[in-house]
């Protein structure tokens, strides 16, 4: 109710100012007005609500489109916490993603941060690292195959200390303070269970910048996610989510998610001419067509040649490499954000898949050695989570893993 009167005072003032009455009138009435009762002058974007509970966590499918604001982040587990610390943190965790992610405070006690700026789209989606199991009750028996170390792939330079973890969390929203003060509020729950192993930020467009629909760009500018598996894909869920006959029953119905933090080599990049750039890919700059032709959406004719005799997409073209089609099948839904770090830049890179072994790992290995673009990219940092189905309201995230 506080959160309530104060975001009418918010939008209050917002009506008084637009309406030449200044912001001193405007917090002199008492009137609670809804958030946004000021029309055209503003937007959706705070207002919007992506559903905390369900089947699946949110965060991964939902929304389509990935907020403007990501922040990921890992946990180790504190050496004392045992199995009742790390279910009161999974406890606190939830029921503050609950009430965050419906633009509530947590409890009484929570500061006024976001007040009467709204839930913005906020999701916030926890995933289980392999180093988790054998420790806080947690049963090593537990470890779904999954979840198996990665392999060492080629030309990649790994930071330890900004890879992997006990604990994940994907924090994203649609307005940076939002995120911000979700992940605040979900780092000071884990005092003394957990601490922050390493955290990164990223961005996308803001949302309204472009339909919702349109596909975001990344900061080599192109269309980055055209190809993803999309909900209206019959093999949609065969491809995210974790099946219903799964070895690892706490597992049915969630998902693994592979983060990696790959800087572009954007000096490098720059050198190229835009022809040569799209034949990295196999797609065009501006439309993101393939550069066999059609709109952005249409199949690429991975056989068609120049009159010259070369493939019109290369043989190196990131975009034939990474295919299903060429990798059995293997599919996964990139939702990543871009980053900018002092002088770096490049893609904190997030992909699920209902298994890794038949999604990231083949993938990766074919890209590794062979993909035109691994000359402008780096990946420095590495990190693989099972993320647990979604809960319904009492339930809390993980309950399955740490219950039965
Ligand atoms: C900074 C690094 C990367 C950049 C800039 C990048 C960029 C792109 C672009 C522009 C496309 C074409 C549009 C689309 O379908 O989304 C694409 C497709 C794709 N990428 Fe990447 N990518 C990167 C890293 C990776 C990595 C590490 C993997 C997985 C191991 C990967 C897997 C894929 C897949 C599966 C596709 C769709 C291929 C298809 O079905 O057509 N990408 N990427």
């Amino acid at each position: 109710m506080a959160r309530r009167r104060v975001a009418g005072y918010l939008a209050a003032g917002a009506v008084g100012a637009l309406a030449g009455g200044g912001l001193g009138a405007a917090v002199a009435s008492s009137t609670v007005v809804p958030a946004q009762a000021a029309g055209p002058a503003l937007s959706d974007v705070g207002t919007r609500t992506i559903p905390f509970n369900g089947p699946h966590q949110a965060g991964i499918a939902d929304p389509a489109r990935p907020q403007a604001h990501g922040w990921l982040a890992a946990f180790d587990l504190a050496e004392r916490a045992d199995r009742a610390a790390l279910v009161a943190l999974l406890r606190g965790w939830t029921a503050a993603a609950e009430a965050l992610t419906a633009g509530r405070p947590v409890g009484a006690g929570d500061d006024p941060v976001v007040a009467g700026v709204g839930p913005s789209a906020l999701t916030i989606t926890l995933g289980f690292g392999g180093s988790l199991f054998g420790r806080a009750g947690v049963p090593i028996t537990a470890r779904p195959a999954g979840l198996a170390p990665l392999p060492a792939f080629g030309a990649e330079q790994l930071d330890p200390a900004r890879s992997d973890g006990d604990l994940g969390l994907i924090v994203a929203g649609d307005d940076p303070i939002v995120v911000a003060h979700a992940s605040r509020v979900l780092t000071r729950l884990a005092i003394g269970t957990a601490r922050l192993r390493w955290q990164m930020s990223g961005f996308n467009a803001a949302r309204g910048t472009s339909a919702d629909a349109a596909t975001t760009r990344n900061l080599m500018g192109q269309l980055d996610g055209t190809n993803n598996p999309r909900p209206v894909d019959p093999d949609f869920a065969a491809r995210v989510f974790v099946p219903d006959d799964d070895p690892a029953s706490w597992l049915r119905g969630g998902s693994y998610v592979v983060v990696r933090r790959i800087r572009m080599l954007l000096d490098a990049w720059d050198q190229l001419n835009p022809h040569a750039q799209e034949l990295v890919i196999g797609r065009r700059r501006d439309t993101g067509a393939p550069l066999t032709g059609g709109d952005e959406r249409a199949a690429a004719d991975f056989g068609a040649r120049t009159p010259s005799g070369a493939l019109v997409i290369p043989e190196s073209a990131h975009m034939r490499l990474a295919a299903p089609a060429f990798n059995r099948g293997a599919a996964m839904l990139r939702r990543g954000f871009s980053y900018v770090d002092g002088s770096e830049s490049g893609l904190l890179f997030v992909a699920w898949q209902a298994d890794p072994r038949h999604g990231f790992v083949p993938v990766q290995q074919r890209l590794v050695g062979a993909d035109a673009l691994g000359s402008f990219i780096r990946h420095e940092t590495s990190a693989l989570f099972a993320a647990p189905r979604g809960v319904d309201p009492g339930h809390y995230l993980g309950q399955l893993l740490m219950e039965g």
